[in-house]
């Protein structure tokens, strides 16, 4: 056999090509986990990452279930890191077929005429919408009947295109919600993937070979109307659990990492505004807090970020060099917030108001976190007490330069903040406005 890349001919089993062919996929990903950590980006997590790492060396196929926004797309994303750079493949084929092995039958074709062209391609990672109208066409492939009455051969290229799974051939197929499929397509997807062959309806048996590493997403069942996934096809899967963040350490940094770049780096959003909008989230999530309303859906991680973003957004409109209590809405309420948390929830009623539980939230969350700082700055707290006593009231725009224990260049943020804590925790001062506290 004469294999060609790059119009010239090369041998395929030298040292410098003979990684990139005939190796499986599931191979390829064993070797790159001993080698390097993929899942660094993924904060905590720790016990899930594990389980991943090993399902992976097993070579099995992987289904994340969870509900929305806790990283089970991050997470086959990471996975995906785990693929080879580059891979050799026979020239053309829609499938990146291998040169030694290939799977199409117009790659075998070429295969017996004793001379294949090779090219360099990126092995793929094809993300796949469950959809419970998808098609065996889109799935699986079709055969174009206008090709065949134009005079084509058919098994020629032009006549078969392939669907989104064997594009996936050497490669990653994920699919989000997987229970979505519709049934009779789940069971083609457990025979091809198991069995490597696939049953047309007419009861033919077509050989696949194809090699792809399988993973897939879903919600828990009885959630939102998602459909089941058919048993032989859980059967053949490793299911790994994805829940929320577990502390709000975590549920910080995922929004920090994940929140806009341009607005980070034009505004501070200092640690007690970090805590107070990650607990805000949190707390919707769990039943520390008596709420004006029962939470059916609760608000994923992408309502901490974007509640980030809004209220840095806030920030830079206003022109503050750090977050400030009023960033969290105009006129004392906290709209932006709600604007972060509205499409992101649901409420048993839909007539009951997310803003009257944000509200509820936020208060809280502000309870708590002020406690925080009141605690661990005692000896600050009762100087700022006496000061605020002897003027009577504190603009904090104006008169943070008088004090000389707040951090550089979030000095306003701090000094609300600390004056907040006082207004909740031992009720001497009240926010009147603004940045503005006056002596009870
Ligand atoms: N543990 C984590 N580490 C880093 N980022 C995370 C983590 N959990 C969630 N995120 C971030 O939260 C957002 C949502 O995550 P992702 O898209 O992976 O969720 P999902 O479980 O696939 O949601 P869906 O069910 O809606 O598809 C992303 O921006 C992601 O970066
Ligand atoms: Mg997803």
């Amino acid at each position: 056999m004469k294999y060609v890349l790059d119009g010239e001919e090369i041998d395929i089993w030298s040292d410098e090509y003979v990684e990139y062919h005939s190796k499986s996929i599931a191979d390829y990903v064993r070797e790159n986990l001993l080698k390097k950590d993929v899942f660094g980006e993924i904060v905590g997590k720790n016990v899930e990452k594990e389980l991943v790492k090993n399902a992976l060396m097993s070579g099995s196929s992987i289904l994340f279930r969870g509900r929305k926004g806790y990283g089970k797309t991050t997470f086959a994303k990471a996975i995906a890191k785990l693929l080879p750079e580059k891979l050799l493949a026979i020239k053309g084929c829609k499938i990146n077929d291998d040169p030694v092995n290939p799977v199409c039958f117009s790659c075998r074709k070429k295969l017996e005429k004793g001379v294949v062209e090779l090219e360099w391609v990126k092995p793929r990672f094809v993300r796949i919408c469950g959809d419970p109208m998808m098609t065996t066409r889109q799935l699986i492939g079709g055969i174009s009947l206008q090709k065949i009455r134009e005079g084509y051969d058919l098994d020629s290229p032009e006549v078969f295109t392939p669907g989104r799974i064997l594009k996936a051939n050497r490669g990653i197929a994920y699919v989000d919600e997987l229970g979505a499929i519709p049934s009779a397509l789940q069971t083609l997807l457990h025979e091809l993937l198991e069995e490597k062959q696939i049953t047309t309806p007419e009861g033919d048996i077509v050989p696949m070979k194809i090699d792809v590493l399988f993973i897939a997403s879903t919600n828990p069942s009885n959630y939102r109307g998602v459909s089941d996934i058919k048993e032989p096809l859980l059967d053949r899967m490793e299911v790994i659990e994805i829940g929320p963040p577990e502390t709000v350490e975590e549920e910080i940094e995922i929004a920090m990492r994940n929140s806009n770049e341009w607005l980070k780096e034009k505004v501070i959003i200092p640690e007690w505004h970090r805590k107070t909008l990650a607990r805000v989230v949190r707390l919707a999530r769990g039943d520390e807090v008596r709420l004006p309303a029962k939470v059916e859906v609760e608000p994923s991680c992408r309502a901490t970020i974007k509640v980030f973003d809004h209220v840095m957004s806030s920030a830079v409109r206003r022109g503050h060099k750090a977050v400030m209590i009023s960033d969290y809405g105009v006129n004392g309420d906290f709209s932006n917030i709600v604007l972060g948390v509205r499409g992101r929830i649901k409420l048993e009623f839909e007539q009951e108001k997310v803003e009257e539980v944000v509200n509820t939230l936020v208060n809280d969350a502000l309870e708590i976190t002020c406690s925080e700082v009141f605690n661990s700055m005692q000896k600050e707290m009762s100087l700022l007490a006496k000061e605020l006593k002897k003027k009577e009231e504190i603009n904090v725009y104006k008169d943070y330069k008088e004090f000389s224990f707040l951090p550089k260049g979030m000095e306003e943020s701090a000094l609300e903040f600390m004056l907040e804590s006082l207004a909740r925790c031992v009720e001497v001062a009240e926010r009147k406005g603004d940045g503005i506290y006056i002596y009870v």
